[in-house]
């Protein structure tokens, strides 16, 4: 098969983008499939030339213009299938304001929110009046925790806000639920599969599991399968396949939640889930017996289904 890589991009989730692209690109099976490279930053004309040769695209791209339904859209037109979520799917899961909503409808418990705009925002002290402290502060689109802060003074949340807004003109604030992150990954299509969970502790120092958090070798400790017993596992599991079907995803995606006190918080849904070699699907999978070269055969398979 010609499949098409498309990785690099605009968002600021690039750089993690280009390491999981070019570990995708140095595992897929030779044997099986000639690989052909884009990044959109660039190569868009020339994706849209070779479309007759592609049977498949790979898409390794994070955030806005990649994990949102954009590249998805194009693909559409050109008739490419790809992995993952189709256009519906991807728009949904980027905006966490929408995905919180539809959590909510199918009975996901979400951590308390409010959603403000920049042209409305108004005095910090109201947020803190209906959320207390801590909050979390987060553009409603984006992704690896770029724009997110985590305010526990009253003081902070003024720059938190203008931080947040200068990644997207709309944000989203959450009572921050203080308990263990768990990652839950899902392959399949209308009833997929769930992976073993993950348990992701961030080195002490630091404050949650932001940027360097998520992706300097070492900074954080991912325990898989996480360590809670059998039936808080299957409800977590559930709930992730819930999510899945919330939003209208496809082929696989990766929920991740805070357990506190029994119950799981949904955060997010992330449609295309990281790639890079600290990242969490390719350990969960690794867990369930899926070498990483296996898992992209299946997404695959899953997208020509
Ligand atoms: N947004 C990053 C890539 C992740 O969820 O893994
Ligand atoms: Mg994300």
């Amino acid at each position: 098969l010609n499949i098409a890589l498309i990785y690099g991009g605009i968002s600021s989730e690039r750089e993690v983008s280009l390491k999981g692209g070019t570990q995708v690109s140095e595992a897929l099976d030779k044997t099986r499939y000639q690989v052909f490279r884009y990044d959109p930053m660039t190569d868009l004309n020339r994706l849209m030339a070779d479309a007759p040769k592609i049977d498949a695209a790979l898409i390794i791209l994070h955030g806005p213009y990649g994990e949102d339904g954009t590249i998805q859209g194009m693909l559409e037109l050109l008739d490419i299938p790809y992995q993952g979520s189709g256009v519906l799917g991807s728009a949904l899961a980027m905006n966490k304001l929408a995905s919180k909503r539809l959590y909510e409808q199918a009975g996901l418990p979400v951590p308390p929110w409010l959603h403000v705009r920049q042209e409305a925002a108004s005095d910090p002290a109201a947020y803190m009046a209906t959320l207390g402290l801590p909050i979390v502060v987060k553009p409603v689109s984006g992704g690896s925790s770029i724009g997110m802060s985590i305010v526990r003074t009253e003081d902070r949340l003024a720059d938190a806000l203008e931080n947040a807004f200068s990644h997207d003109d709309s944000v989203l604030l959450e009572s921050c639920i203080e308990g263990v992150e768990i990652t839950a990954g899902v392959i399949g299509n209308e009833q997929p599969d769930p992976l073993p969970l993950i348990e992701i502790i961030p080195d002490a120092s630091y404050d949650f599991f932001d940027y360097e958090a998520k992706y300097k070798p070492g900074a954080t400790r991912e325990i898989c399968p996480a360590r809670i017993d059998a039936g808080l596992t299957e409800k977590c599991q559930a709930y992730a396949r819930i999510a899945h079907s919330a939003l209208f995803c496809k082929g696989y995606s990766r929920t991740d939640f805070i357990l506190k006190d029994r119950e799981f918080y949904v955060l997010e849904t992330n449609t295309i889930p990281g790639m890079t070699p600290t990242s969490l699907l390719p350990l969960a999978a690794k867990t369930a017996g899926i070498g990483f070269s296996q898992l992209l055969d299946r997404l695959i398979e899953l997208c020509l289904e």
